[in-house]
């Protein structure tokens, strides 16, 4: 029987030093866990001469993939280096030489992971992947495993910490997007080139992930309706929370009649229901299913710790499988007949701001236009006039319309002499 599972990490950052540090200082506990040592066989990096948070021998460290891939003693190769090139081609390399694979990758998981779960199944490997939404929250393994018995219908989430903590401070300390940018930089909650998290990127990826495993369908990445959320106004915060709401970029997918709707955006969330009150870098994962209801979870989505907490255990239910000489478990089969529909099909409530000139007859324009489009307006708020500049601002919600007549009536009201200024737009979710 196999004694030492050998493990070859690529990449020694942030995860890869929590998942070193794991390793090493739980060694006792994964090896009872495990039902054998986990042994931690060699250290891909790019820059030997870095300082680490976890020091690893020094004769573990190499700048060479082939030291990890081509020696025997590595059964599972833990890719968490992150970007696709060259993760992918070193998480292909390793599978064609079968090696087991544990990633944290969501670029990877987003665009390749169907196939790279095929090509594991070929060959008879494991490709694990916990750790690739919501870092240290379960949620891959509820997917593959503990709700398989549902038909899930839904997914409303919070995949994104550092947004979710540029928000929380936008509507708590009143300020503007670019000053909550900047407390979460010198948090290190944002990256210098915070691009991929408050363009909704990193959630569109997390939310292609989960959709492809809750819907049993090839949801890729750019299946996904995607917008940041720069465009928030401190003054939206303010309306939202007059009007009994909230503001998340939320990642929402739902399945209807074989067809899936996916789209990350920034979203008017009701004070009342769960996902409004998942503050600061928490994340969290709602999914309805027909079975179980509505089930919520919630956690840290990121950091060294909870990160390395899902990796080790992917890696840990493999040495399980290979030290029991178990066949891993047959990985999704997705249907062919799933289709995704675009955008424009949606149909959501809307609150729109437009900055108009103040003056009698302006509304009834406004909500002539919206009505010759099928667009209800539920409730009209006058804001902030500024009588010398005879300008309002008006604030509405609409009834559920479709996103196709409200791109189009963006567009006409833009042209509208009274209209100087269309504010935001913010889609409104709602929970029965
Ligand atoms: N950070 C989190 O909390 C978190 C949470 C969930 C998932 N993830 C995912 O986990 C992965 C790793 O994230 P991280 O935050 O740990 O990243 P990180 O701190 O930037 O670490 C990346 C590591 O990979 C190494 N590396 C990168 N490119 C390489 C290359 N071409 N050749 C050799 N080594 C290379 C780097 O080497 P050097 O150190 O020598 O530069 C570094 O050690 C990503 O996929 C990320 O999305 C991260």
């Amino acid at each position: 029987m196999k004694t030492s599972v050998g493990i070859g990490l690529l990449g020694l950052g942030v995860v890869g030093g929590g998942v070193a540090r794991t390793l090493v200082e739980r060694a006792d506990h994964v090896r009872q866990l495990a039902g054998c040592k986990l042994s931690l066989e060699g250290v891909l990096v790019r820059d030997p001469s870095r300082p680490r948070s976890f020091d690893v021998p020094s004769s573990l460290v190499t700048t060479r993939v082939e030291d990890i891939l081509d020696n025997p003693a590595v059964d599972v190769v833990v890719e968490v280096m992150g970007g696709q090139t060259p993760a992918l081609d070193y998480i292909v390399k390793a599978i064609s030489l079968d090696k087991h694979i544990v990633t944290a990758n969501k670029e990877v998981m987003a665009k390749q992971g169907p196939d790279l779960l095929t090509l594991a199944r070929k060959k008879g490997v494991q490709v694990m992947f916990e750790a690739s939404v919501a870092g240290g929250t379960p949620i891959i393994g509820p997917l593959l495993r503990d709700l398989v018995s549902n038909e899930i219908s839904s997914i409303h989430a919070i995949i994104n910490g550092t947004t979710n903590y540029i928000l929380t401070q936008m509507v708590h300390q009143g300020v503007g997007f670019d000053d909550a940018l900047r407390a979460a930089q010198e948090l290190g909650y944002a990256e210098s080139d915070p691009t991929n998290d408050v363009e909704g990127i990193d959630a569109a990826y997390k939310l292609a992930i989960l959709s492809t495993l809750a819907f049993r369908a090839r949801i890729k990445d750019s299946d996904v309706y995607r917008e940041g959320i720069t465009r928030l106004d401190a003054r939206d915060f303010l309306y939202a929370r007059e009007l009994g709401y909230t503001i998340k970029l939320l990642a929402i997918a739902n399945m209807r009649d074989g067809v899936v709707e996916a789209h990350v955006h920034p979203a008017f969330v009701p004070s009342d229901v769960m996902l409004a009150k998942v503050e600061g870098v928490l994340n969290a994962v709602e999914v309805e299913a027909d079975m179980v209801g509505r089930v919520l979870f919630t956690g840290p989505g990121a950091g060294a710790e909870p990160t390395a907490s899902a990796v080790v255990a992917d890696a840990i239910g493999i040495a399980r499988n290979i030290v029991g000489n178990v066949t891993p478990p047959t990985p999704l089969r997705l249907s062919e007949n799933v289709r995704v529909s675009p955008m424009s099909d949606l149909e959501t409530k809307y609150y729109l701001r437009l900055n108009v000139d103040d003056r009698p007859g302006v509304f009834a324009r406004i909500a002539k236009l919206l009505g010759d489009l099928d667009i209800s307006i539920a409730s009209v708020i006058q804001k902030e006039t500024d009588e010398a500049a005879q300008r309002a601002e008006i604030v509405m919600m609409t009834h559920r319309a479709r996103e196709a007549a409200m791109t189009n009536a963006l567009g006409l009201l833009s042209e509208l002499d009274v209209v100087n200024d269309v504010g935001n737009l913010v889609r409104v979710e709602e929970w029965e």
